[in-house]
């Protein structure tokens, strides 16, 4: 289940990109890039999630990518939950009530894959 959330966070991050203010002029080691003091840095959350150079068909929805066996991704390209000193305080307890919702979801309903639906739907409608 945790693997189903990281892979849905992916591809579906609540907060597309975040954002930093330089407090003072920075240098990125091993670049020509100096970050100057007051300027906003944007970090592109979706962007990144979605770059076939760090996740292999960035558009496929497939968990398995997050299996401990399977992870290759840098930690600093995969960051729903943000990162460093500033990530997000509430995680643990956003998965854990992630975890609660999908519980009572399938508790409560039947899923069928959209090929499924579409198959039945176009049955009752044929113009679909
Ligand atoms: C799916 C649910 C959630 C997601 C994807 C999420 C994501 C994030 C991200 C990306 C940041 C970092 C923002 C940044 O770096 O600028 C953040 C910060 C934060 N989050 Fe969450 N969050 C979630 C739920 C929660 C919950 C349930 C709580 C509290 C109960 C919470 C409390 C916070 C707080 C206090 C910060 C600011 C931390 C700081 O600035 O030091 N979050 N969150």
């Amino acid at each position: 289940m945790d693997a189903v959330i990281d892979e849905t966070l992916r591809l579906f991050p609540p907060l597309l990109f975040l954002n930093r203010v330089a407090t003072e002029d920075y240098e990125l080691k091993s670049t020509c890039i100096t970050i100057k003091k007051d300027h906003v840095v944007h970090i592109p959350t979706y962007a990144m999630h979605r770059d076939p150079e760090y996740f292999a068909d960035p558009q496929v929805f497939r968990p398995e990518r997050f299996l401990s066996e399977n992870i290759a991704h840098n930690p600093y390209t995969y960051i729903p939950w943000g990162a460093g000193p500033r990530n997000c305080l509430g995680t643990r307890l956003a998965q854990l009530e992630i975890k609660l919702a999908l519980v009572n979801l399938v508790h409560r309903y039947v899923f069928h894959t959209i090929d499924v639906l579409l198959n039945h739907w176009s049955k009752v409608f044929p113009v679909i």
